[in-house]
Order: structure tokens, then C-alpha cells, then sequence
């Protein structure tokens, strides 16, 4: 029997036990309504309004610009799609940096305006003391190491991060204090397999990896990455399931040629 028939509504608890049964979870980005109703009929685990609205909704070349205001209104939308998956939002660029109580604020913030079950924010240690004020609140955080695009400025590069001794162990303690701040999950980017295979060992929490190897607990892509609508971005970690620009582009093609040939509508298709 597969997961999204023994599950009526994935929760926190869901995720944990997941993890404790070894069954892998699956998450996918999603920014309006008909792609969310989709993804949640087919059975996604989780599906997160990720900040990369930003890039891939948007067009803007980082994740900094989008506001509190947009991950508001595309996750209302979003959550009108969903019945089963487990619907996790991501707190924007400095919606949490300034101080643990401006973090605070907005975590709930989004939690009222919407009906997300989850917020998802950057950094280990540096914001575990924002992701305990959060979760001793009742509200569940997700955390997100390693590559953290939120961060890009600082790192300078999309590159893999974690590839030396003295990262890899920043990173282990990162994971480690996301733990013990309360958070329960948290997303590993684009860090080497055997460090992501020793994180997951090591937390109790389920581990979701993006460039992050088979070893983690579960997988999350960006939707218009993995569907190829996104043709200019190809990243070893993604994997297309689809060339969505190829049929959209054959369909808009055909239509045009329809409407300029009196093709469409047809007899059948006019009142
Ligand atoms: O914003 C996003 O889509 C994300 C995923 C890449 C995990 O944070």
C-alpha cells in the first residue's frame, strides 16, 4: 500500500513517523492553486511556497527580493489546493534576520494569514535561538543548511558547499542545533552525499535533500525545475520528469496557427 493512501493529511507526526519506517518523502515547490491541486492529487508528501517564487515565478536572479506580502498571497492561493499534503511556507530575506522577535512576529504572521501547517528558514546555529522562539510558539519550523541562497551574497557562488573538513563539521553542527532549537525537519542544499548521509544518521528529525544525495529522508526539487519549464537552468541534482516548455510551447504554437487559419472554433465549439 502506498503512502498516499494510508495518509489522510500529512503532519509533523507524519513526516517523524516516515522517517522512523525508513519510507522516503517527497516534497515539491509550488506557487499557485491548479499546480498545487495537482502535486496534492498525485500523492506529494509536502509542498512549500519556497522563497525561489523569487526566481522562478518572479524572474529576479536571487531569492532576496520577494516580500512577506507575495509568500502571503501565493500561499493562500496554494492552500486552497490542497487536502493532503503538508503545506510549508518560506520566511523571506530579512523577515527573520533582524531580531528573534521580528522573526517571531512574522513566522505568525504567516501561520494566521494562511492556512500553512509550517514556516521554512535559513542558517544553523545563527538562528537557532529565532526557530526555538518559534517552535516553543506551537508553530513548526523546518530548517535549511548547507547552501542557503538566501545567503549568496556572503557565499559568493551556487557552489557546493561542505567539501572541506572545517565546513562539513560547521554544517554537522548546524543540523545539530536546528535539532535542538526545535525544528522538525530540515533541508540539506547541495552538499556532498556522504555528509548528508552522516547528518541524517545522526538527527532524529527527517532530512530533505536538494543536491544533497539518495541518503537523506526525503527530496525536494523546485516544480518548474524538475517539470522542464525551466530550460535555461540545468543543475547536475535536478531531474526532469517532463519537457512541459516543449508541450506548452507546441500548444501555443498550434493555437496561434488555429485561430489565424479559422480553425478555432469550430462549429462543435461556438454557441
Ligand atoms: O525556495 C525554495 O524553493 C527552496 C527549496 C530549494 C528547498 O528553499
Amino acid at each position: 500500500m502506498s503512502t498516499e493512501q494510508v495518509i489522510k493529511r500529512v503532519t509533523t507526526k507524519t513526516l517523524a513517523l516516515l522517517k522512523r519506517k525508513g519510507i522516503k518523502i517527497s516534497v515539491l515547490t509550488a506557487y499557485d492553486f491548479i499546480t498545487a491541486k495537482l502535486f496534492d492529487e498525485a500523492g506529494i508528501d509536502v509542498i512549500l511556497v519556497g522563497d525561489s517564487l523569487s526566481n522562478v515565478f518572479q524572474g529576479n536572479e536571487t531569492t532576496l527580493p520577494v516580500t512577506m506580502d507575495e509568500m502571503i498571497y501565493h500561499t493562500r492561493a496554494v492552500s486552497k489546493g490542497i487536502n493532503r499534503a503538508m503545506l510549508v511556507v518560506d520566511m523571506p530575506f530579512m523577515s527573520y534576520q533582524l531580531s528573534i522577535d521580528e522573526g517571531f512576529r512574522n513566522a505568525g504572521r504567516i501561520m494566521k494569514e494562511t492556512s500553512a501547517g509550517a514556516v521554512k528558514l535559513e542558517g544553523g546555529l545563527r538562528v537557532a535561538e529565532t526557530i526555538k522562539k518559534i517552535t516553543d510558539a506551537g508553530i513548526p519550523v523546518m530548517g535549511h543548511i548547507g547552501l542557503t541562497p538566501q545567503s549568496i551574497y556572503q557565499f559568493g557562488s551556487y557552489r557546493e558547499r561542505g567539501k572541506d573538513e572545517n565546513e562539513a563539521e560547521e554544517i554537522l553542527q548546524d543540523a545539530k542545533a536546528v535539532e535542538e532549537a526545535g525544528a522538525y525537519a530540515i533541508v540539506l542544499e547541495k552538499i556532498p552525499a556522504v555528509l548528508a548521509k552522516k547528518i541524517t544518521e545522526h538527527l532524529k528529525i527527517p532530512t530533505i535533500g536538494i543536491g544533497a544525495g539518495v541518503h537523506c529522508d526525503g527530496q525536494v526539487l523546485v516544480s518548474p525545475d524538475m517539470l522542464g519549464l525551466n530550460m535555461d537552468f540545468h543543475p547536475r541534482f535536478v531531474r526532469r520528469y517532463a519537457n512541459m516548455a516543449e508541450i506548452i510551447t507546441n500548444a501555443v504554437k498550434k493555437y496561434t496557427e488555429d485561430v489565424k487559419s479559422s480553425n478555432f472554433p469550430s462549429e462543435e465549439e461556438s454557441y
